[in-house]
């Protein structure tokens, strides 16, 4: 499958929501990517990572952000499940479970009724170590159009979720451990 048809289907040309998911998207998907080659997992599993990355904010557009061009009317919350749905229809029912699962590092049935989310009520957790990789290169990147393309620093990234529990923190610290790509030491010559 080609994820920029699917794109191509919901996001008019030349739009500022399609600009933005394109390039958020493919900072995600590149980050997730070398990660994936990192851990050495195989060209299909690498394949269906660069898909999903490219898709799992393909649910933006039902929602309601002007600041990033989306003039749709539900919470922005939902854009997770939305995406899910709209590839489920699409035929895509691996790829949907991206969409609905990488919110935050996942939520939790219980957070759902606890913060009475406008969300179905079903664990979005990340479960398949490819939902993981995603997830976690999502962290290192908004969807402000001014940083599109720059990394998050960790410390940034921690203070974020924080703003949801420390829970989410200790779950991005414990992918962080095994996700990471260590800059190669400088070699002396
Ligand atoms: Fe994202």
């Amino acid at each position: 499958m080609d994820p920029y048809d699917i794109i191509n289907k919901y996001y008019p040309e030349d739009s500022l929501a399609k600009e933005i998911l394109i390039k958020h998207s493919e900072a995600v998907a590149n980050k997730a990517v070398r990660i994936a080659e990192h851990l050495g997992l195989s060209d299909d599993q690498i394949r269906f990572i660069f898909e999903a990355a490219m898709l799992h904010d393909i649910g933006i557009f039902l929602t309601k952000a002007p600041e990033i061009g989306c003039k749709g009317s539900y919470p922005y919350i939902c854009h997770g499940y939305l995406g899910h749905d709209l590839l489920v229809r699409e035929g895509y029912p691996k790829h949907a479970k991206v969409c609905e699962r990488h919110t935050g590092t996942g939520i939790r049935k219980i957070e759902i009724k606890e913060r009475n989310l406008p969300i179905p009520y079903r664990s979005m957790k990340p479960k398949t170590l490819e939902q993981k990789i995603i997830t976690y290169a999502d962290k290192f990147f908004s969807k402000d159009p001014a940083k599109l393309e720059t990394e998050k620093s960790i410390r940034r990234i921690r203070e974020k979720l924080s703003k949801h529990g420390e829970n989410k923190v200790e779950k991005f610290d414990k992918w962080h451990k095994l996700f990471r790509i260590s800059e190669k030491p400088s070699g002396r010559s």
